[in-house]
């Protein structure tokens, strides 16, 4: 997707960095107009170097490709952030003065502006007639956050955390496909306790579970996640619940069954625990060269959810993963139609993890199993396969 991310002049604009960065990393093409007193509080270089792209403020530079119409067609989102009053004063006139202006009455994509000023410039009548006007023309607003301002003050007129608003944005155009569909989604992977400090873990960061809930919510679902050891849970999601191990994400999960549509368990859940967990720290001085570990098998979380469904009539569409380490795409789905079988769930998403791929990475490439036979693959940004896996789901939750 063509993003512009105006930035306007304000302290705040340096935040305007976390938003620049959020959306690359999703794969989005960046280009950052400031205005000219927004480069009086951050630099252009710093925004060149994390959009990967020229940033332009100035109207009369490369003029013969007409830039501001060029740029403003080309654009599928706009987010304004911070929008300051007198910004948004010029903007409700259609003042084009600068190039920002320019672009903003040529493009006819989505407008997204999250206005950031002290509290008494928020909310006075001007700036409050002006954001009326912009909300009655289509433009989004984020409403300010409160909190600490510039000074030793506190009040609304804090600009939002980047991912608040990255998310804000990217919902406003995602649909709402899944709107009032209760998902109940659960990433990361669990750890079994040895002792007080020592576990028994698995290297899934969480990551992909988490581009499905927060895909989830864009499209209009209500989404629990439930967090087994993630480390950046991102603050937009409706409700986290966090648990460490397997035990406690069954418990967490079995009280959430029977309230929900859609079941989509991304979390590595560990096979097995330790029978009897030391309550001590074990010392190294009084063990010998070997240690035994009595392992007791943990329930399969996704198995049992399957069964409950099946014998008190629940209507929830379950989704399970499997991790698989195989030599071709056809071994992968062999794999994958086997653990479909075994699970008895609706949806499979099958990766390949060997050499190193897909745990903790940014990337993954998977395939996409329906219990119906169809199958798709999907590869690239997590956020990008998460998109077809609610795809798939729009789908099968309509049947
Ligand atoms: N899962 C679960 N409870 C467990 C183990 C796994 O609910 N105790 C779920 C995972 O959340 C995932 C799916 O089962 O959705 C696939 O698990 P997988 O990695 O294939 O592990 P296993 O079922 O143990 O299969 P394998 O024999 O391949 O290890």
């Amino acid at each position: 997707m063509h993003v512009i991310v105006g930035i306007t002049g304000g302290i705040a604009a340096y935040k305007a960095t976390g938003i620049i960065r959020q959306l690359t990393e999703a794969g989005h093409t960046v280009k950052v107009i400031p205005t000219q007193n927004a480069l009086r509080f951050i630099g252009a270089a710093t925004l060149e170097a994390l959009s990967h792209n020229k940033v332009d403020s100035d109207l009369y530079t490369d003029v013969e490709s007409v830039k501001h119409v060029q740029l403003g067609q080309q654009a599928d989102l706009v987010i304004v952030a911070p929008a300051s009053a007198s910004f948004i004063a010029r903007y409700a006139a259609g003042i084009a003065d600068d190039l920002l202006g320019n672009i903003l009455l040529v493009t006819t994509a989505p407008v997204i502006i999250a206005p950031a000023m002290h509290t008494e410039m928020w909310k006075h009548e001007a700036t409050q007639a002006n954001i009326s006007k912009l909300a009655a023309r289509g433009v989004r607003v984020l409403e300010p956050s409160s909190g600490r301002l510039t000074g030793s003050d506190s009040g609304v007129g804090r600009l939002p955390e980047a991912g608040a608003i990255v998310e804000f944005a990217l919902a406003q155009i995602a649909g709402d496909d899944l709107l009032g569909k209760r998902f109940l989604v659960t990433a990361g992977g669990t750890r079994e306790e040895i002792d007080p400090v020592r576990f028994i873990g698995n290297k899934s960061s969480g990551k992909q579970g988490i581009e499905i809930a927060l895909e989830a919510q864009r499209r209009g679902a209500i989404v629990t996640l439930i967090a087994a050891n993630v480390a950046n849970v991102p603050s937009s999601l409706n409700t986290v619940i966090e648990v460490v191990s397997a035990l406690e994400l069954e418990n967490v999960l079995a009280n959430k069954l029977a309230e929900i549509d859609c079941l989509v368990m991304a979390a590595a859940v560990s096979d097995f625990r330790v029978d009897k967990p030391f309550v001590q720290k074990i010392k190294r001085s009084e063990i010998g060269t070997t240690f035994d570990i009595q392992l007791r098998a943990n329930t399969d979380v996704l198995v049992g959810a399957v069964e409950r469904i099946r014998s008190e009539g629940l209507k929830v569409l379950t989704v399970g993963f499997a991790a698989e380490t195989s030599e071709s795409t056809e071994e992968l789905m062999e794999l994958a139609n086997l653990k479909l079988i075994a699970k008895g769930c609706d949806v499979i998403i099958a990766n390949d993890v060997s050499n190193g791929k897909v745990f903790e990475k940014d990337e993954n490439a998977a395939i996409i199993l329906s219990s119906d036979g169809s199958a798709i693959q999907a590869s690239g940004k997590k956020s990008f396969v998460a998109s077809k896996i609610i795809d798939v789901l729009v789908d099968l939750l309509k049947k």
